[in-house]
């Protein structure tokens, strides 16, 4: 069997991605979550890793400079042998040297349907409030590699969620997290079973 897929995950607040990802039985076998990190020392999402024995990293993203916060980021990567960062509801801006060392290799997961609905102070509920403030009959959840602009990475996977008779946008929110929980886990499922391809620049899922 191959090796199995060491992720670390981001999180800033509630953590109900990190607990979906966390109740995937299928996924199991296929990967470990190796550590949650966070820029808030006391998230909820931090409690949801103790359950589970996961070490927890609080970074300060307020108090170091970036070139800082990248140092101990691969520092941390590297010596838990890292091989996909999920950012699960982590609202901070990852370091651009993080992401030139891990290009390809870090995921996000946006509560709307990219590229709209996207970009800095796009995120939770301001996003289902531009939503539902456009009159869009549909909104959805997206998962995307992470570049140096917010939102602005090529799209993985999408799922897409009639919210045409939908009265609010906690309701639209609760939809959409619904659809969250599935689409993130099955995603890195498909990154564990090496089904996630970059050919001529875009990005593919194999059979
Ligand atoms: C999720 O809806 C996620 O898509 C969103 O934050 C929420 C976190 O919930 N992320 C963003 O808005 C990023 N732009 P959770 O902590 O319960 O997983």
């Amino acid at each position: 069997m191959a090796n199995k897929l060491n992720l670390a995950v981001f999180v800033s607040g509630r953590g109900s991605n990190l607990k979906a990802i966390l109740n995937r039985n299928d996924l199991l076998p296929l990967v470990t979550v190796k550590g949650v990190f966070s820029d808030k020392i006391d998230c909820p999402a931090f409690e949801i890793a103790r359950e589970f024995s996961i070490p927890t990293f609080h970074i300060s993203f307020s108090t170091k400079t970036p070139y800082d916060v990248a140092s101990v980021l691969i520092a941390e990567f590297k010596s838990l042998d890292i091989d996909l960062i999920v950012l699960a509801g982590f609202l901070k801006l990852i370091p651009g040297t993080v992401i030139k060392e891990y290009r390809d290799k870090i995921i996000n997961i946006h509560p709307a349907l990219l590229p709209s609905f996207g970009g800095k102070g796009m995120y939770g509920m301001n996003v289902h409030k531009a939503v539902f403030k456009s009159s869009a009959k549909v909104s959805g959840a997206t998962i995307h590699f992470v570049n140096e602009i917010y939102d602005e990475g090529k799209i993985i996977n999408q799922k897409a969620v009639d919210i045409s008779a939908l009265k609010s946008p906690d309701e639209i929110a609760h939809r959409v997290l619904e659809v969250e929980h599935l689409l993130l886990p099955d995603t890195i499922k498909l990154f564990a079973n090496n089904k996630i391809k970059i050919i001529n620049n875009r990005v593919e899922i194999l059979n």
